[in-house]
């Protein structure tokens, strides 16, 4: 099979590995559009506006392309999908209106009402006077999202009721803000591939959001993951009975509700979940793979991927089993540029990567983001560069991996969280 991959993150070039890794050798050709410089030096990358419908589905037809797989939410928003579909061409990633679940928090919160999906009470504002009466209605602490895309950054969640309304300003001129109740509790990123009708879950992960250790600074698109969740078993049976229930009592219903209303869901469906103490709770939805959570679920994913997502963007995912996963551990830390989130310093080299990569110790490979070859010398082009990631028979033995990796490079001025996985490696 050709299968195009849309994006140029960590996530796409995980993903690109785990096609690559299939039943039979060479059975898929990939390409990558736009890729990064980690992608390039696996598959044939082609420069692509990946949120331009119309040039992705053009070529994804001159280029006699089976099946493409998209990684980021832009071009699911911007109708990618569609265009994809139109054409007759299977896609892995919903189209615009069922994307909305991602696009839209207002979206997601009433398909999730109308499907009895457990989740937080929630108030849409449009004007500072509705933020500020919900803001006193649900209490402290405050919590205020960007209604629409905000590339993991709309979130605050803050006592301080004056911080709150200033971020709900700036948010309130794009597309109005989301208050909603405070939720306490661990947090678990959850995968399902979904075909319109039915689901089939992956192996749960947690991400580290903030930007600094212990939990602290701004939010971010996540610092580090780690993944299976040894602890869900302190509260349910088995880690299979946590996923059981989510996809009960939350995905299949939320599945079903989009079917219904003529807008099925077909892609990836990520459940942002907390574990409150009055059972689990969805934060939020994705329309596609969690970055950087992909990357430590999908090395310890057994079952081919491309047959997976060839079932669920043609049809026919209840008639698999569930996919099978290895025993062992995998831990990632992001390495991020100086400045990361606010401000990002690009441009600078990273130094030591290339002489990783040539002699990668047991159990590490690193997937890139925003990197780029200039002159022969790996360059740091964006915030989150890459992300090292390190399998292990344990987490401490992961964690000893990734960091000794990470100790080899030199980017000037970069940063990473030192603290990943670390509670759960005790
Ligand atoms: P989101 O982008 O909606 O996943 O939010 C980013 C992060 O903000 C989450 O991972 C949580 O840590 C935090 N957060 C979001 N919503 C809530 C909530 N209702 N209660 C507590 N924390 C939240
Ligand atoms: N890791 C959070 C996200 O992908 O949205």
């Amino acid at each position: 099979m050709r299968i195009l991959v849309l994006g140029s993150g960590a996530r796409e070039h995980a993903i690109v590995r785990a096609l690559l890794r299939s039943s039979q050798p060479d059975a898929h050709e990939i390409i990558a559009a736009p890729g990064n410089a980690g992608i390039a030096a696996l598959v044939e990358t082609v420069k692509l506006d990946a949120s331009n419908g119309r040039l992705v589905a053009d070529y994804a037809r001159d280029s006699e392309v089976d099946l493409v797989v998209i990684g980021p939410e832009a071009p699911l928003v911007a109708g990618v999908g569609d265009a994809l579909r139109r054409y007759g061409i299977p896609v892995f990633g919903p189209d615009k209106a069922a994307a909305a679940l991602e696009g839209s928090k207002s979206f997601a919160k009433r398909v999730m009402e109308a499907a009895k999906v457990p989740t937080g009470g929630a108030v849409h504002a449009d004007t500072v006077e509705e933020v500020e009466a919900a803001l006193d209605r649900f209490g402290a602490p405050h919590v205020v999202k960007a209604d629409g895309l905000a590339a993991g950054k709309g979130v605050l969640v803050t006592d301080d009721r004056q911080a709150a309304l200033d971020h709900a300003s700036f948010y309130l001129q794009q597309g109005g803000v989301l208050i909603e109740e405070h939720l306490a509790g661990p947090e678990v990123s959850l995968f399902l591939l979904a075909d319109g009708h039915d689901v089939l879950p992956l192996s749960p992960a947690q991400d580290f959001k903030r930007v600094f250790d212990g939990d602290a600074g701004p939010n971010t698109g996540g610092m580090g993951a780690y993944s299976p969740l040894p602890w869900l078993s302190d509260r349910w049976p088995s880690e299979a009975d946590f996923v059981d229930e989510v996809v009960d009592r939350i995905a299949l219903p939320t599945i079903r509700q989009l079917e219904a209303e003529g807008t099925p869901f077909v892609g990836l469906l990520y459940c942002g979940l907390i574990l409150t103490a009055d059972g689990i709770r969805v934060i939020e939805f994705n329309a596609r793979f969690g970055d950087p959570e992909t990357q430590v679920v999908l090395p310890r994913l057994d079952t081919p991927l491309a047959d997976l997502i060839t079932a669920a963007a043609t049809g026919g995912l209840g008639r698999l089993p569930y996919p099978k996963f290895s025993g062992d551990v995998a831990v990632t830390v992001v390495l991020a540029s100086e400045g990361y989130p606010e401000n990002p310093i690009t441009g600078r080299p990273i130094r030591g990567l290339a002489e990783l990569e040539a002699d990668l110790p047991e159990g590490v490979t690193v997937d890139h983001a925003a990197t780029a070859l200039v002159d022969g010398q790996y360059v740091a082009t964006g915030g989150r560069v890459l992300s090292v990631v390190a399998r292990g028979v344990d987490f401490a033995q992961a964690r000893e991996r990734a960091y000794a990796a990470l100790g080899r490079l030199d980017l000037e001025g970069a940063h990473f969280r030192t603290d990943i996985a670390a509670r759960v490696a005790q």
